[in-house]
């Protein structure tokens, strides 16, 4: 099949171009750079120069491409992670995956693109009893940050999965771990990790779902194929603070995690990482394991 990526030289989007090149599609990976346009053409992919920020070029390249699904793994997230850096980053992000993602969307849908797969979120639900599903709401009442975050990713989905244009596959992914992403030997959390900037705050019982980057990549591989419509993407392990942080510290050669009391947090981190650390929900994959055999990999770092 012709498929177009956009944000095919992210975190995702690498191992995707491999993961789609291997199953033998024709695929079209757009980027603004010479430079890694490049790399993607020495993978096998149509490399093409374009900013989705330009509503005219985004129009005149997918009806010259023509493609039969779009993928948009579209982001803007900082490389070097700290919790400002992604604050600041919030506005930049949502600019790219609404106003960016927007136009590609209405582009497919005016060129007679058949199916559009959107990255979403696996990790901001609603607090409550068990796994969340899909069924389950977002955090909307979660700090105001992550509020914000979530009514952005909702907003996304309904563009996505309410078009009566196109089939939309909305996948929301856990927290990557693996090459390339903050969640590796040689990310940036691994460096908060060394340096002692990640604790375990209170009882550390944030639950987090994570997903190996390949698996990831390969799961939007299947999603060309599923039924439409929204699946968690997260390994098969939901995992409190308190258990896999001080396992990550080992993995990546650093000290023991250290803990600080919910009253010193309050006083001293900001609300966003008070959440992740005590309020995240844990998440299930059986969706996506029932609709298209989803097989994510064990932990390598957690046995
Ligand atoms: N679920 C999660 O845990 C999650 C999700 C996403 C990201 N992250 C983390 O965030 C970090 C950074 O991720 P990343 O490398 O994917 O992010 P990134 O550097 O923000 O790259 C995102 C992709 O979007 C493309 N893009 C952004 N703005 C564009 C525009 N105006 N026009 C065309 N393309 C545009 C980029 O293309 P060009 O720059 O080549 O033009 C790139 O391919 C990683 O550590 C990753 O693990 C985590």
């Amino acid at each position: 099949m012709r498929i177009l990526v956009a944000g095919a030289t992210g975190a995702i989007g690498q191992p995707l171009i491999d993961s789609l090149i291997f199953d033998g599609h024709e695929v079209f990976g757009l980027t603004r750079s010479d430079e890694r346009a490049e790399v993607l053409a020495a993978k096998g992919a149509k490399a093409v120069r374009i900013d989705l920020l330009n509503k005219e070029d985004v129009f005149s390249r997918t009806a010259e491409i023509k493609p039969e699904i779009v993928v948009d793994m579209l982001t803007s997230l900082p490389k070097e992670y700290t919790p400002e850096a992604m604050e600041k980053a919030a506005v930049k992000d949502a600019k790219i995956r609404r106003e960016g993602g927007g136009n590609l969307q209405e582009a497919a849908e005016k060129n007679g693109v058949r199916r559009y797969v959107v990255q979403s979120c696996g990790f901001w639900y609603a607090p409550g009893v068990g796994l969340a599903d899909e069924n389950t709401p977002f955090a909307f009442d979660a700090t105001p940050s992550i509020a914000a975050r979530s009514r952005i990713y909702a907003e996304i989905e309904r563009r996505v999965l309410q078009s009566d244009k196109i089939e939309g596959v909305a996948l929301r992914f856990g927290f990557f771990y693996g090459p390339g992403t903050w969640f590796h030997i040689d990310g940036d959390e691994a460096k908060r990790v060394k340096e002692k900037k990640f604790p375990i705050i209170g009882e550390g019982d944030g639950v987090w779902n994570f997903i190996h980057i390949k698996d990831a990549a390969k799961s939007v591989s299947q999603a060309v194929y599923c039924s439409p419509g929204a699946y968690n993407i997260v390994n098969n392990r939901p995992v409190q603070l308190r258990e896999w942080l001080p396992a990550f510290a080992r993995y990546v050669g650093a000290p023991p995690p250290p803990y600080v009391s919910l009253e010193e947090a309050e006083k001293t981190l900001s609300p966003d990482t008070i959440y992740y650390a005590t309020k995240l929900r844990g998440v299930s994959n059986n969706k996506a394991k029932r609709e298209f055999n989803f097989e994510p990999r064990s932990f390598d770092w957690l046995l």
